[in-house]
């Protein structure tokens, strides 16, 4: 292949990151997102990077490296939503030359890159695959805001079929990323990415399950895993909490299940850790109910401050978040409500047809202490939770991180 000319297709969570690295190390890369309001945001944010270097229109041409980095949510019936990897697709058909490469990096089910890129291609360029174009699947595995991994630290898997695809792909990741590992299956490399997700998921959903035993037998489920934590073999610390959000452990697993499924093969492990997850907002919103009831309050005319809308701390991805879930669902529960994370500094719901804005409130010791109950859910970094434990007049915690010697701390 001549100079390689890169183009990333979706800059999100995902395919920015990526984007910064590939021009760190000099790559000619254009990032193309076909959200316009996106691509302003980024050219006013990044404004050292070179003129249409983002793009939301066709400068795509030149290039002939394609990432596709787009979002692969579910549907209402909880299966794959595959149409935004259907309209990268068009766009690359519409640019593609013979001898590109497309390197496909989105979550999706085993036999994905097959069915919705090599064969889709074939089907409307009439190219072939490992003759005209060139194909492979790397899975992004990044985590936000986890400063000890960074996107460059996590070895690259990348899977082909086809040699020279695997050898164009790993001459630019190996550039980038520390290591990259070569899988000559597209199946083995989609599934490698579901697997991660899945043992996340599976493990929340027991730590989620040990919790609620846990409240009935009286144990501390927090210094009970502090503890097994210090074997140092056989053992990985996971712990419990609202439920699971943001873009992959709650959506990905399904793509799993779902292909499975249509080979008569229902996965229990899956669905059931699933189950369990997602019934944490109404378990935490129960117990929160049950907390006040003790402390003599009447819940709808209770006065409540969640901690934290994000999925996890220290980001401001709130997708599918059980920390927004929790808020939404309270809304017609409570007297009042309100919330506090630095974040996520306001949030629009709708509530009656109309939308309605709600603004992060802040910590001062006045707020803190106007609420009959706080309820935390995300633990960022910065909240102070020493000031939020004696200011507070209850609190329920979801994850562990208020002062232990206060009586009015209850813990999840
Ligand atoms: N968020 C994470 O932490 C994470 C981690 C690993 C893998 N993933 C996977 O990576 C993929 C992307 O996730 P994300 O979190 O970056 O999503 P995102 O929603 O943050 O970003 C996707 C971007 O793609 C753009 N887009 C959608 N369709 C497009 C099209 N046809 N052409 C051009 N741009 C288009 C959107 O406007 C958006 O900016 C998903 O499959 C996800 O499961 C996500």
């Amino acid at each position: 292949m001549k100079k390689k000319n890169i183009c990333i297709i979706g800059l999100g969570y995902v395919g920015l990151p990526l984007f910064l690295e590939l021009k760190k190390k000099s790559f000619n890369v254009v990032g193309f997102d076909n959200d316009n309001l996106k691509i302003s945001y980024l050219k006013k944010k990044y404004i050292n990077v070179k003129k249409k270097v983002f793009s939301s229109s066709n400068e795509i041409k030149k290039c002939n490296v394609y990432i596709v980095c787009v979002p692969t949510p579910l549907n209402k019936f909880l299966e794959p939503d595959t149409s935004f990897i259907k309209s990268a697709i068009k766009t690359i058909i519409s640019v593609i030359e013979k001898g590109d490469l497309i390197i496909f990096e989105s979550t999706c089910y085993p036999g994905c890159t097959k069915e919705m890129i090599i064969n889709e291609i074939e089907k409307k360029k009439e190219f072939k695959f490992k003759k005209d174009f060139f194909v492979s699947y790397s899975p992004e595995r990044i985590d936000p805001a986890n400063k000890k991994f960074k996107i460059t630290d996590i070895p690259k898997v990348i899977g082909s079929e086809c040699k020279k695809s695997l050898k164009l792909t790993d001459d630019i990741y190996k550039k980038i990323f520390k290591k990259t590992y070569i899988l000559h299956k597209f199946e083995e490399a989609e599934l490698s990415k579901l697997i991660e997700n899945v043992f996340r998921q599976i493990n929340i959903g027991l730590m989620n399950e040990m919790a609620m035993m846990c409240k009935k037998l009286e144990i501390n489920i927090w210094n009970a895993i502090k503890a097994s934590s210090t074997k140092p073999f056989g053992f990985m610390s996971f712990y419990p909490g609202p439920g699971t959000g943001g873009h992959c452990i709650p959506l990905d697993p399904n793509y799993l299940s779902w292909k499975a499924r249509s080979k008569n093969f229902f996965s229990r492990y899956i669905d059931l850790s699933n189950k369990l997850n997602q019934e944490m907002p109404n378990y935490i919103i129960k117990r929160a109910g049950n907390l006040l009831k003790k402390k003599k309050k009447v819940f709808n005319k209770s006065k409540i401050l969640v901690i934290g809308l994000s999925y996890k701390k220290n980001v401001s991805d709130y997708r599918e978040s059980p920390s927004l879930k929790i808020f939404q669902k309270l809304l017609s529960k409570v007297k009042k409500i309100e919330f506090h994370d630095d974040f996520v500094k306001n949030i629009k719901i709708k509530k009656n047809n109309k939308i309605k804005i709600f603004n992060s409130i802040n910590l001062t010791k006045k707020n803190i202490s106007s609420f009959d109950l706080v309820i935390v859910l995300t633990d960022h970094s910065y909240i102070n939770w020493t000031i939020l434990s004696k200011n507070s007049k209850n609190i329920f915690d979801t994850r562990f991180v208020c002062k232990n010697n206060y009586l009015n701390v209850e813990f999840l």
